[in-house]
This record gives C-alpha cells, sequence and structure tokens, in this order.
C-alpha cells in the first residue's frame, strides 16, 4: 500500500482528501497534521468520516516524523506556506503534491507580484510539473513535485485547449465570465463569506485581478503558441461547491456547431474525466458535485463570429483534492480512475 500523508488536514481540500483516499485501493493514509492546538481524531473533526478513519491529526512540527511515515505528501496549505515545507519533504526524497499555488506559476517575479512575496525555491519551481492530466500526463508520471491547479483555471483551461491548439480563435481578447460557491476561498472565517452577506446574493469580484489570472494566461498562452489576452469576471454565488465558466470566444475562422463539438469530442475521447455534452446540452454544477469530471457544453451558429464555451467542475473535486488524487494515480502507475469512480 501507498502510504500518504495529508499536510493541511483541516481544510476542505484537506478533508476531501481524505474522503477519496480511505476508500482508495492501494492507499493508507498514515498521518494528518495542520496547524492545531492539540492532536484530536480527524473524525471528531469531521464527523461525516466517523468510522471510516480512526487517526490523530496533529499539530506539523516535525517534517522528518511524517516523511518517515510516508512515501507521498499532499500539501493542502495556503500559498506562502507550502513553499516552506515542499523543499523540506522533497530533500528527504518524498514525493509532493501541492494544491496551493506555490509552484504553478514558471514566473518566479510574477509570482511576487501576484502573491506578494519573493519565492523561496525558484528552482523547483523550474522542476514542478503542471498537474493537469489531460495536457501533462507523461510529465507528471515522472515528476517528484506535482503543481496541483487551481479551481477556476482547471475548468477554463479544459474549456479552451482544443480551440486554441488549432488555432481557430482569436486570441487578443477571451472573455470568461465565471461563478463559484464559498468553499473556493477556503474553511477560515471572513466577514463577506457569512451566510447572511452572500444567501440571496450574486456578486462579481476581483474582476481582472484575481490571484489565478496569470496562471490561466500562462497555460492558455502555452496552448496557443502565442500570448493569450483573457479578461476575467468571477463571481460569488450563493453555493458551497462548484464553478461555471462562460468562455466567449471570437472565431478566427468559420465553424458550425457540429465541427465545434467534434473537435472536442476528439480532443477528450480517451480523457476519463472530462464530458462533452451534446448539441443543445450544456453543463450544470449540480451533475458535477462532489465528482472528479469537468463536463463541457458548446453554443456556436455557422454565421456567427461567436463561439460559447461553458465548463463546470466541482472546485473541490477535479478542482482540487479529485484532481491531486488523479495526479497521484498517474505517478504510481494505479488505474486512474481509482477511488475517483
Ligand atoms: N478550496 C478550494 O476549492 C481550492 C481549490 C483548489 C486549490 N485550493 C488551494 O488548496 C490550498 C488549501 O485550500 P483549502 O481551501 O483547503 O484551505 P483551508 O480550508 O483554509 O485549509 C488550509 C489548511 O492548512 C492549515 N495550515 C495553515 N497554515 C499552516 C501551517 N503553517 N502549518 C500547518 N498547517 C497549516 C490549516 O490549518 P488551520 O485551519 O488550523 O489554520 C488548514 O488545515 C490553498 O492553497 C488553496 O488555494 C483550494
Amino acid at each position: 500500500m501507498l502510504k500518504v500523508a495529508i499536510v493541511g488536514a483541516t481544510g476542505y481540500t484537506g478533508e476531501e482528501l481524505i474522503r477519496l483516499l480511505v476508500d482508495h485501493p492501494k492507499v493508507k493514509i498514515t498521518s494528518l497534521t495542520a496547524k492545531i492546538d492539540k492532536p484530536q481524531n480527524i473524525s471528531e473533526i469531521f464527523s461525516r468520516l466517523s468510522g471510516r478513519i480512526d487517526l490523530q491529526c496533529a499539530n506539523l512540527e516535525n517534517v522528518d516524523d511524517v516523511a518517515a511515515i510516508s512515501h507521498l505528501v499532499f500539501l493542502a496549505l495556503p500559498h506562502r506556506v507550502s513553499m516552506k515545507f515542499a523543499p523540506q519533504f522533497l530533500q528527504l526524497g518524498r514525493k509532493v503534491i501541492d494544491l496551493s499555488a506555490d509552484y504553478r506559476l514558471k514566473d518566479t517575479e510574477l509570482y511576487g507580484t501576484w502573491y506578494k512575496v519573493v519565492h523561496s525555491s525558484p528552482d523547483l519551481v523550474q522542476k514542478a510539473v503542471y498537474g493537469l492530466p489531460e495536457l501533462y500526463r507523461a510529465e507528471i508520471k515522472k515528476a517528484d513535485l506535482v503543481a496541483n491547479p487551481g479551481c477556476y483555471p482547471t475548468g477554463i483551461i479544459l474549456g479552451s485547449a482544443p480551440l486554441l491548439k488549432k488555432g481557430f480563435v482569436d486570441v487578443s481578447e477571451i472573455i470568461i465570465d465565471a461563478k463559484t460557491g464559498l468553499s473556493g476561498a477556503g474553511r477560515k472565517a471572513a466577514l463577506d463569506l457569512h451566510f447572511s452577506e452572500i444567501t440571496g446574493n450574486l456578486k462579481a469580484y476581483k474582476i481582472n485581478q484575481h490571484q489565478h489570472m496569470p496562471e490561466i494566461s500562462q497555460e492558455l498562452t502555452n496552448l496557443a503558441g502565442e500570448s493569450v489576452k483573457i479578461v476575467f469576471v468571477p463571481h460569488l454565488v450563493p453555493l458551497n461547491r462548484g464553478i461555471l465558466n462562460t468562455i466567449y470566444f471570437k472565431k478566427s475562422r468559420k465553424m458550425g456547431l457540429k465541427e465545434a463539438l467534434d473537435l472536442y469530442k476528439d480532443f477528450y475521447k480517451d480523457e476519463p474525466f472530462v464530458r462533452v455534452k451534446p448539441s443543445g446540452q450544456f453543463p450544470q454544477i449540480k451533475e458535477v458535485f462532489e465528482t472528479n469530471f469537468c463536463d463541457i457544453g458548446i453554443w456556436t451558429e455557422q454565421h456567427s463570429d461567436t463561439l460559447i464555451v461553458i465548463s463546470a467542475i466541482d472546485n473541490l473535486g477535479k478542482g482540487a483534492a479529485g484532481q491531486a488524487v488523479q495526479n497521484m494515480n498517474i505517478m504510481y502507475n494505479f488505474k486512474e480512475t481509482a477511488g475517483l469512480l
């Protein structure tokens, strides 16, 4: 059995990792740590895990102790915190899947601009593999450090990849309207995330200022082979989990709906977690809830210059913990869908 440690086990993505890994046929969870005052059984912290796992969650005091009882470490930590621990685990010969943004941006100066801190291990950033299996499966297989993608970027990149790879759309301005549930912000308390602030409400935030913008641009530019400009408008919706992205493209050549759907179906034909909807059907958050699927729907007409792609994921599933488990399966040659379907 592969022995895994989860650091940041008391957060939302940590909880979701535990939920997925307790049922995984090839994995044993051997270490749970976070920033907590005194050790506590994880099923007391998350009572829905009661009867499924009996393990203490302790304060992360000593990296050596965690490494001694694990082969692979999931870092479900805030950005800026992960980069304190990833180098230590790697130094001790452990593989790491980091759910934070710390190893996603190849340009560490850009990381500094967006995350307001100087990166402390820029060498590792270059070695890290961006953990989006649909684009980087071969590299993930050989990786010691996987930078698990952000939740918004996952659905947006998957929703854009086929068109950008073919060069079928104008890359001078792609407009992305995105809507997320609240668990995307993590478990810590914040005034603007209170039930009474959010319920019955819908609002845009961080327009063209969201920290996921450089990550989205990096990957869309890689796909297109030229600089891609985006306009990104995220919204908060009164849901617990789920992200719906509506992406507006201007076509650079004539393309009808059938051709666009065939392009996407062919691009993702071997992908177990990307489902392209038939003509006239569009993704819904409830259909990807607590799954590792990314659902994609397309609208266009032959005479229209516009092509709209809608993608939906569960931010804690394909947008975080599910994708991290998929990456683990690839790294260790397990069945890619193990523990996820
Ligand atoms: N939520 C999502 O949908 C989502 C999606 C994709 C990626 N991510 C990324 O995944 C990471 C975790 O997100 P999350 O939503 O799970 O956050 P979260 O709910 O805030 O959980 C963070 C966890 O890290 C622990 N922690 C914080 N500082 C620590 C330290 N110095 N030492 C040890 N443990 C520490 C926290 O413990 P305390 O609670 O005691 O501080 C908590 O267990 C973040 O980088 C986030 O950006 C999140």
